[in-house]
């Protein structure tokens, strides 16, 4: 169905278990992360499925380090056919107490970094002259205001990628490349938890405030990418698709 897939943020959570969809698609995986080394979850992947999977340390704020990732893909796999931009990181404080330094490490991991990456994606898919599917991980932040969160930056910066999204699948169109954005609700992962930390009740509210009543598991985003990268979505292009257990809607 799809050859490879490149994932940024893919060292854990929804970027790993969108990385291991994939594989389980027969799609090989390159996965980009800060972290010194994938969640043990990676390691499995290449047994369980046959397929190659191959861990970049990277960067996605330092340009040279996110070249030098994307060469060393075209070396190890040959080709770049798709790529999930989902390394993110989040804030969760008052409007008034936002400082510049913080709000430049948001919009520099989650804007920036999806940004190039897609760019470095788009450059191999347009020289391979195959065209190829790019998914943008947005969030629910980016369109609507969360009980019990102060998501300001955070959710300008999920803002700025659903917009990438519309404007690159116009300009990258032509090319036979897709772009489609993902705005997830409260999903189970690392980032959460950090969250829970510091706001303890989020876990409750959002458990009982999303019309479906429960938080969103990682495999709630699975079969969804999987159908945005094939060739079962070649009309869609330009759509941002919520998965909020209804959130988005509104809540309980
Ligand atoms: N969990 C949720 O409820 C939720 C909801 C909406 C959107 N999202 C988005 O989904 C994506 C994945 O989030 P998650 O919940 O899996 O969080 P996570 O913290 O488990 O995973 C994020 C990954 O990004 C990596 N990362 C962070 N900064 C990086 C950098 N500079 N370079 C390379 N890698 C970097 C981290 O090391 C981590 O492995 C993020 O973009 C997040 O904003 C998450």
């Amino acid at each position: 169905m799809f050859p490879n897939l490149t994932v940024t943020g893919g060292g854990r959570g929804i970027g790993l278990s969108l990385a291991r969809a994939a594989a389980e698609l027969g799609s090989d995986i390159a996965v980009l992360d800060m972290l010194e080394h994938p969640h043990d979850e990676f390691l499995s992947i290449p047994d369980e499925f046959t397929v190659r999977a191959k861990y970049y340390r990277t960067n996605v704020t330092d340009m040279g380090s996110l070249t030098t990732a994307f060469d060393q893909i075209i070396q190890d796999l040959g080709r770049i056919d798709n790529c999930v931009t989902a390394a993110g990181i989040v804030l969760d404080k008052p409007f008034l107490d936002t400082t510049w330094e913080e709000g430049t490490k948001i919009l520099e991991v989650n804007v920036l970094g999806s940004y190039f990456a897609a760019q470095l994606a788009a450059k191999r898919m347009r020289d391979q002259k195959t065209g190829g599917s790019i998914v943008l991980i947005a969030s629910i932040s980016a369109s609507a205001a969360l009980p019990t969160q102060k998501l300001g930056i955070y959710g300008a910066s999920k803002g700025a990628i659903k917009s990438l999204c519309q404007q690159l699948a116009v300009e990258l169109g032509p090319l036979g490349i897709r772009v489609n954005s993902v705005s997830p609700g409260f999903i189970e992962t690392e980032m959460t938890k950090g969250l829970a930390v510091t706001n303890p009740e989020i876990i409750s509210a959002f458990n009982s405030a999303t019309p479906l009543q429960r938080i969103g598991k990682r495999q709630d985003l699975k079969t969804l990418v999987g159908y945005l990268l094939s060739d079962a979505a070649a009309f869609t292009t330009g759509s941002d698709i919520f998965v909020t257990g209804g959130l988005h809607s509104g809540h309980l």
